[in-house]
């Protein structure tokens, strides 16, 4: 595919960002042994990446808006378009020396997604769409879901958030619901590489509740890209408002919402 302006100046800053967190990833795996543990230094190489695409992503267009997990929102001179960026998705990952993280920026013009990109940079997977322009991986593949059909076949994923009390019951609910009628279920702890992994075909479907924006804005695109469905877990509402996210391919996402949607 042949990229925007914008899209190369995301790739760019994914890339750069990915150098200086595998660079710290090293250091962290290190300090497994450690009494202390790697959770400053952790804390440390989240700000240091969102720095670096900051500095990118603003530095090539200073006129659009930031919405960052780590600095927060700024309007932009132009209000149309903004930066959705989340530099470390899959934090516990990364600070237990497991090689499952990503950066994920998005860019919004107009309330809608229009580029993405999600870098894996532990496995050298650039996961990457435009609006209209499909889906790739790295240099050449383009993505699309999975063609499996039957839920026994089906592989599912799901995130538990932090401390999770009030997701709980819901998810243990569904789990209950969908283990005993699928051929498995994943909770990897990076929702942006979940939801490029429903764009790849490697998983069938996810679901999260309590997700962000910053979570969800790449990888949503990079699944719609594949031609996958995405919505909110409850029917009608919006994923970033209700911060949920529910997606598969065409086949399975109507059997997964009935049964994350029924009482
Ligand atoms: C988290 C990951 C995780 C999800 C959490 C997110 P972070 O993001 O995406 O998979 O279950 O809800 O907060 O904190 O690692 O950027
Ligand atoms: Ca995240
Ligand atoms: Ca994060």
């Amino acid at each position: 595919m042949h990229g925007s302006a914008n899209l190369n100046i995301m790739l760019k800053a994914a890339r750069k960002a990915g150098r200086s967190l595998v660079k710290d990833f090293r250091e962290v795996e290190n300090l497994q042994v450690s009494a202390k543990g790697p959770g400053d230094f952790v804390s440390k190489a989240d700000v240091a990446a969102e720095r670096i695409l900051r500095e990118e992503l603003l530095g090539a267009r200073p006129n659009y808006g930031w919405l960052g997990e780590e600095t927060g929102a700024t309007e932009g001179a132009d209000p149309t378009r903004r930066w959705i960026v989340d530099p470390l998705d899959g934090t516990t990952n990364f600070l237990h020396g497991l090689p499952h993280w990503a950066v994920s920026i998005a860019l919004e013009h107009k309330g809608e997604i229009v580029a993405a990109v999600v870098f894996d940079p532990a496995k050298d997977e650039m996961f990457y769409a435009e609006k209209g322009q499909g889906a790739w991986l790295n240099d050449q593949r383009r993505l699309r879901v999975s063609g499996r059909r039957r839920m026994e076949e089906a592989v599912f994923a799901t995130g538990v958030p932090f401390g999770a009390k009030r997701t709980l019951p819901a998810m243990v609910r569904d789990l209950s619901r969908l283990m005993p009628m699928t051929a498995g279920m994943r909770r990897w702890g990076a929702a942006a590489l979940d939801l490029a992994y429903v764009a790849a075909g490697r998983l069938d479907g996810f679901w999260e509740r309590e997700l962000k924006p910053w979570d969800m804005a790449a990888g949503m695109l990079i699944v719609r890209e594949a031609g996958g469905l995405v919505e909110a877990v409850r029917a009608g509402e919006s994923v970033f408002d209700s911060g949920s996210i529910l997606c598969a391919n065409q086949h399975l996402f109507g059997p997964l919402a009935e049964v994350l949607r029924a009482p």
